[in-house]
């Protein structure tokens, strides 16, 4: 992931006109309400959808399928298509499945492992985590099998990039552990982020829960001692989850800034573990402490916000996405963990009236803004502001429908174990890639160029 510093609110943003019954639906559907009926939440989330598709280019002349438009890229489709397909599933509206398939299929590359070759000189592990947690939502909802001839089933496609990262678990450095990029000329290389670290934990949970094949388990189980043996994850009372480290000092200069969606993409993944262990007291253990931390650092007066910049409007186009995948695990934690969902559920009901109220903006009226704290909006736009607050409102429906599915009872996708394995990306280390003279040239200039693109504002990540 590598975002620019420049602003958004400097580009034009695509507004459409649309109605104003629109912004009306949204203030009202929240005012006072506990009882809140399927149908007006979807008409609501329906609206914040449109706003996101506004920034979509899939649709339109010349653009590319399953990609949004400048500033925004490759991850943050895979991010952006996480809160459709839950949407898709909880509001059973199939008005964009046939837009999601084709997003799909577009971007998972020659060997279905989510390293398409548009991106193979630029994807960091983390960028293929976050798609892989999508395709893995599409398995667990079990969406429309791939209607393309020869496509395996969304369930191989996730084993496919489950096997290509854990192909990747370097133990040179620090013990263990995910790179934070895939290719050695990509800035980044040395160092080991959470994020992609707790998607594979993620996946490997839920992989196993949904196939029932305990490997994924005792890899999640790995993982995830992994994180807490070098000091990402502290499972203190209110546990915190930092940003990662560096392997020139064997990861022990951790970077502690908190970011949502590292906290939530590892409450997730002990959420499925808790799940799939049967309700193990050590999982629930695990659980409620991060949770305690989730709620603590990113919660303030019972509304979420991102709080290492919210306040200081600094956050870049990647950290204003966060709030989405956070609530996304939200979600997961209080239907798995059922004990959770009375800590859960004011939050997050709270959260997606504050939402709902700061969708108000724009000239279309119901244009979502950053801060929920704000009262109406907050007068900043964008993907990241969408997406969160589709998902953040996507929690509202999630009790009233079926929890995440297994191959045992509900899904129904097909799946290949060795997915991904025989793939070139699989393992840069074991595969050394072969970079001729030629390429290395082109790998060079490429990572002048991120790192021209770094200097403008993805120095949070390193530093
Ligand atoms: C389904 O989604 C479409 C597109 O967002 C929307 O126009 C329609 O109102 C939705 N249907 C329902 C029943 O919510
Ligand atoms: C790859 O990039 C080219 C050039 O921008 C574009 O035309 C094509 O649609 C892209 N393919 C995918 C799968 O993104
Ligand atoms: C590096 O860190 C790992 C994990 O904390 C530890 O097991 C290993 O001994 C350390 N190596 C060195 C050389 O300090
Ligand atoms: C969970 O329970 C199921 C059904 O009783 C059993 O098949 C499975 O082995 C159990 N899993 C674990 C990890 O205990
Ligand atoms: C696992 O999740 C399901 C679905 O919400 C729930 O019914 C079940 O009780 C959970 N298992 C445990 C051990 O809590
Ligand atoms: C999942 O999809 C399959 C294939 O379309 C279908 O047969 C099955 O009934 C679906 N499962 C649920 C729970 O709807
Ligand atoms: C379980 O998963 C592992 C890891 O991908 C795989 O090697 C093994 O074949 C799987 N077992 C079954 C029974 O599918
Ligand atoms: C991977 O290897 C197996 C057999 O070794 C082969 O059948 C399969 O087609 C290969 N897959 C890819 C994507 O190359």
């Amino acid at each position: 992931m590598r975002a620019k510093l420049s602003s958004i609110t400097s580009t034009g943003a695509p507004f459409t006109t649309l109605t104003t019954l629109a912004s009306l639906t949204l203030f009202t559907l929240f005012t006072g309400a506990s009882a809140l009926s399927l149908d007006p939440v979807c008409s609501a989330t329906a609206l914040v959808t449109d706003g996101l598709l506004d920034y979509y280019s899939g649709t339109r002349y010349g653009g590319t399928v399953g990609m949004f438009q400048p500033p925004y890229y490759w991850w943050h489709a895979g991010e952006a298509f996480g809160g459709m397909i839950e949407n898709w599933f909880l509001c059973q509206n199939s008005t964009y499945e046939t837009l999601l398939m084709d997003a799909f299929i577009a971007q998972t590359g020659n060997n279905y492992d989510y390293i398409p070759e548009n991106q193979t000189m630029v994807e960091g592990n983390d960028d293929q985590g976050i798609w892989g947690l999508t395709i893995m939502d599409a398995v667990e909802r079990n969406f429309t099998k791939p209607t393309k001839d020869g496509v395996p089933g969304w369930l191989a496609m996730s084993q496919a990039v489950f096997n290509t990262m854990w192909a990747r678990w370097d133990t040179q450095h620090c013990g263990g552990g995910l790179r934070w990029q895939i290719f050695t000329w990509n800035s980044g290389y040395n160092y080991k982020n959470t994020i992609s670290n707790a998607c594979l934990f993620n996946l490997a949970a839920r992989l196993g829960r949904y196939t029932g094949n305990s490997t994924y388990l005792d890899v999640a189980d790995q993982v995830f001692d992994w994180m807490v043996s070098v000091g990402y994850v502290v499972l203190g009372d209110t546990a915190n989850v930092f940003d990662g480290a560096n392997i020139e000092d064997n990861c022990t200069t951790i970077t502690t800034f908190e970011w949502s969606y590292n906290h939530g993409v590892v409450l997730g993944g002990t959420a499925f573990m808790y799940n799939a262990t049967n309700g193990s007291s050590v999982w629930e253990d695990r659980v409620n402490r991060i949770l305690k931390g989730a709620t603590t650092y990113f919660f303030r007066d019972s509304i979420m916000f991102e709080s290492a910049c919210q306040d200081t409007g600094k956050c870049n186009n990647d950290q204003r996405t966060f709030k989405a995948i956070f609530s996304r695990m939200l979600s997961f934690t209080a239907v798995l963990v059922p004990s959770t969902a009375s800590t859960i559920d004011p939050l997050m009901q709270s959260s997606a009236q504050a939402a709902a109220q700061s969708c108000s903006g724009g000239t279309d009226g119901h244009t979502c803004g950053l801060n929920w704290q704000h009262s109406g909006w907050d007068g900043m736009y964008g993907l990241g502001e969408q997406m969160s607050a589709l998902e953040v409102m996507n929690y509202l429906l999630v009790h009233d429908r079926p929890a995440p599915y297994t191959a045992a009872a509900g899904g129904s996708s097909v799946g290949d174990a060795s997915a991904g394995l025989n793939s070139t990306a699989t393992n840069v280390f074991a595969n050394s890639l072969n970079i001729r003279g030629k390429d290395k040239a082109g790998a060079a200039i490429v990572t002048t160029v991120i790192l021209g693109t770094l200097a403008g504002g993805s120095i949070w990540m390193l530093f």
